[in-house]
């Protein structure tokens, strides 16, 4: 059942740092679905790369047994992300920190974690980076941990959708290094780091969210 959500659809003014992304607040309720079906009841939860902050304020609030930890290595994100989480409290809500997920170390400094989410980043960032950063988020899953990974993949080498094809390519015009990356690619590197993926479930747009386990 889908429940709709309690909060705006974009900034109220203009008078404090809160960004809006539209995709963030499209697909926001569909990821709050499957996060609140699969999520630990308590514990700890980090998003990565948590962008305009617009997930997070909503993720808190409807799994309040897990204290939310958001981050993003830019500044402008995270003051987006404060200026959202001042708008809508939630005592289970921390202040973002400045976090790489593709910087080698960061499950040993911030982890262990109970839930991590990650939402639209693996096109984004190179094949290397995206080794690490799929390392240290297996490595930071505490035993019994789950995450979640969001995004628009490849299958079988393939774009899926004509929208996907025409990103992809003009991601790799901008950058040869970047763009989507195969799933079963990410799947098989984090089930090679020990987790287990117990769901793969289709998303709205032609997306995917991967949902594994630390057994
Ligand atoms: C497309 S936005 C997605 C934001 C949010 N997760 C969402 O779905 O609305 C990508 C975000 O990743 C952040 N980012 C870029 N490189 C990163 C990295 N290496 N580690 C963590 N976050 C990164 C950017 O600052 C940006 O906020």
């Amino acid at each position: 059942m889908t429940r709709k959500l309690d909060l705006p659809d974009a900034p109220e003014a203009a008078a404090d740092a809160a960004m809006s992304a539209p995709s963030a607040l499209r697909n926001r309720e569909a990821i709050l679905s499957v996060l609140t079906r699969i999520a630990p009841d308590r514990g700890r939860a980090l998003e990565l790369a948590s962008g305009t902050g617009e997930h997070v304020i909503a993720f808190a609030p409807a799994m309040p047994g897990l204290t939310w930890q958001p981050s993003d290595p830019d500044p402008i994100r995270r003051a987006s992300i404060t200026a959202w989480s001042a708008r809508h409290p939630s005592e289970n809500l921390l202040a973002p920190v400045d976090l790489n997920a593709a910087t080698p170390g960061w499950a040993e400094t911030e982890g262990p974690f109970d839930l991590i989410f990650l939402c639209n980043l693996l096109h984004l960032i190179s094949g290397p980076e995206v080794d690490v950063l799929l390392q240290e988020f297996a490595a930071a899953l505490a035993p019994g941990g789950i995450g979640a990974i969001y995004g628009p993949f490849l299958r079988d080498g393939e774009a899926t959708s004509e929208g996907d094809a025409s990103f992809h390519a003009s991601l790799q015009a901008q950058d040869p290094a970047i763009g989507y990356k195969d799933v079963i690619d990410v799947a098989a590197a984090l089930t090679g780091q020990g987790l287990h993926l117990f769901e793969t479930v289709k998303m709205p747009a032609n997306n995917l969210m991967l949902c594994l386990e630390r057994r």
